[in-house]
C-alpha cells in the first residue's frame, strides 16, 4: 500500500471510513472503561505490540501472519470484544522501522474492527467473557473457532479490499498456495491464544511467555532457514549474472530452463529438497561458459575444430567453478551432463540411458525447448507445439521419453510464456549461438 496521497480516491474513501468505524469502535470500547479489566487488558496490550513487532525483528520473508492473533484472540476470551479492540489497535505503535503512517493506522483500525466483531462473534456463540474455568472446557471450543473464523474472515476482506481498490499503485498478488498457508498458520496461531487463556487463571501473565516463547524461538531458527535459503539464491543470482552478461542467449535462459526442470520435477513427483537442487541446476547449467572465451561464445559462423572444444568443455568447466559450494549438492550431476544423449552420442562422458543422471535428462529436454522457443539471430522461435513436437521427435534419441512425456504433461496443465528476446544493447553482438542443444555445431577444419 502506498502513501494515502498516492491512493486512488476510492482507496482514500475506504481508508478514510474504516478509520472512522474502528475511532468510533474504540470510543465505545473505553467508555465502557468499568467493565473492563484493565490490568489484564494491558499485560495483553503489551504482548500483542511486543507479537506485533517480531516479523520485522525476524525479518521471515511473507510473514504476513504474526504471533499477535494468538494475544488478539486471547483477549477476546479474557476481556471481551471492546477489550480486543482495544488490544488489537496498537498495532498502531508497532516498533516496525520504516512502517509508513498509513500502513500503521491501517493496521491499528483493521485489527480494532477484527478484535471487536470476532469478540461479539465469540459472546453470541455462546461464549462466557473471563477466566475459563475448568468446566468451560470443552464447550468454549465453539464460540472460540466462530471468534477465530470472525477475525481471520474480516481480516482477510479488509485487507483484500485496501489491496483491490489500492491497486496499480504498489499492486500485490498473493498466490492461492500462500492464501492457504495463512489459513493454516491462522488455526495453528488460534490455539495457542487459548492455550493463553486457559493458562491465564493459573498462572496470569506468565502464560503468555509459557505458551509463546517456544513459538517465538521456533519463529527465530525458521527466520535463520530463510535468511540461509536467501543466501544460496543470492549466490546463484550472482553466478547467473555473470554468465549473462558474457553470452547474450543466456539472458532469461537460465531461469527459463530452471523453471522448466521444476515444472518436470514436480510432474515425476519429486522431493521438496530434490526440487530445489534441480531448480539451482537449471539456473547454473551453462555456468561453464565463464571457462569459455567469450570471443569463442560470440563468434559469428562456424567454429574451428579448437573452438568446438572450447565449448563442449563447457559441462566440465562448470563443475569445476561451483564444486565448492555444498548446498548445490545433486545439482552438479546436472551441470556436468547436461549435454549427454539418451542414445549415448552427447558429451562431455558419452553416457546413455539411465547412466544419464537424472537431472540431466531433465535440463536436457527443458535447456532444447527454451532454446527452441527463443528467438535466435540466425532463426525464429519456434511456437510451442513445433517445439514439443521436436522433443517428441526426438525422445529416445536424445532426450529421455519419460521426462518428455513428464514435460508435455506440465506444459498442458500449466502452459508456458514466450517472452522475447530483450533488443541487445551496444555493443553487443547478435552472433550464433553455439549452446543450442537443438541445431548442430559447424565446426570448420583449421588445416
Ligand atoms: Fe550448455
Amino acid at each position: 500500500m502506498a502513501a494515502l496521497r498516492e491512493l486512488p480516491w476510492p482507496a482514500k474513501v475506504y481508508f478514510v471510513v474504516l478509520i472512522g468505524a474502528a475511532g468510533v469502535l474504540l470510543a465505545r470500547s473505553a467508555l465502557a472503561y468499568d467493565r473492563l479489566d484493565w490490568s489484564t487488558l494491558l499485560v495483553l496490550a503489551l504482548l500483542f505490540l511486543v507479537c506485533e513487532s517480531v516479523p520485522t525483528l525476524l525479518s521471515v520473508r511473507q510473514a504476513a501472519v504474526s504471533v499477535s492473533f494468538s494475544a488478539a484472540l486471547a483477549a477476546v476470551v479474557l476481556v471481551g470484544p471492546q477489550g480486543a479492540a482495544l488490544v488489537a489497535a496498537t498495532a498502531v505503535l508497532s516498533v516496525r522501522p520504516g512502517l509508513p503512517m498509513v500502513k500503521r493506522l491501517f493496521n491499528g483500525a483493521q485489527f480494532a474492527v477484527c478484535g471487536y466483531a470476532s469478540g461479539l462473534a465469540y459472546t453470541w456463540a455462546g461464549g462466557t467473557v473471563g477466566l475459563p474455568v475448568k468446566t468451560d472446557f470443552p464447550e468454549i471450543i465453539l464460540p472460540y473457532g466462530a471468534a477465530t473464523g470472525v477475525f481471520v474472515g474480516i481480516n482477510f476482506l479488509l485487507t483484500a479490499l485496501i489491496l483491490a481498490l489500492a491497486e496499480g499503485v504498489g499492486k500485490r498478488q498473493v498466490p492461492v498456495r500462500n492464501m492457504v498457508q495463512f489459513l493454516v498458520s491462522y488455526c495453528g496461531y488460534a490455539t495457542f491464544g487459548l492455550l493463553i487463556a486457559g493458562l491465564w487463571a493459573t498462572v496470569q501473565s506468565i502464560s503468555a511467555v509459557l505458551v509463546l516463547l517456544p513459538l517465538f524461538v521456533a519463529r527465530w531458527a525458521f527466520g535463520q532457514y530463510h535468511a540461509q535459503q536467501r543466501s544460496y539464491e543470492a549466490t546463484i543470482a550472482a553466478l547467473c549474472q555473470a554468465v549473462e552478461t558474457k553470452d547474450y542467449y543466456t539472458r532469461g535462459h537460465c531461469t527459463r530452463v530452471s523453471l522448466a526442470s521444476s515444472m518436470i520435477a514436480e510432474e515425476i513427483r519429486m522431493g521438496t529438497e530434490r526440487l530445489n537442487a534441480i531448480r539451482y541446476a537449471g539456473m547454473l547449467h551453462d555456468v561453464g561458459k565463464l571457462g569459455v572465451p567469450t570471443k569463442v561464445l560470440q563468434k559469428d559462423g562456424s567454429l574451428t575444430e579448437e573452438e568446438f572444444a572450447a565449448i563442449q568443455l563447457h559441462p566440465m568447466r562448470g563443475l569445476e567453478i561451483v564444486r565448492g559450494i555444498d548446498f548445490l549438492d545433486e545439482a552438479f550431476a546436472g551441470i556436468m551432463h547436461h549435454h549427454e544423449k539418451y542414445d549415448g552420442r552427447g558429451y562431455p562422458m558419452g553416457l546413455a540411458g539411465a547412466e544419464i543422471p537424472e537431472f540431466a535428462r531433465i535440463i536436457a529436454v527443458a535447456d532444447a525447448f527454451d532454446s527452441m522457443t527463443s528467438d535466435r539471430s540466425y532463426r525464429k522461435a519456434k511456437p510451442i507445439p513445433d517445439a514439443v513436437g521436436e522433443l517428441r521427435k526426438n525422445a529416445g534419441t536424445q532426450f529421455d521419453p519419460v521426462m518428455v512425456s513428464a514435460f508435455i504433461r506440465a506444459l498442458d496443465r500449466f502452459g508456458w510464456q514466450v517472452r522475447t528476446m530483450p533488443a541487445p544493447t551496444a555493443g553487443e553482438q547478435m552472433a550464433k549461438d553455439h549452446d543450442d542443444p537443438t541445431t548442430p555445431i559447424q565446426v570448420v577444419s583449421e588445416r
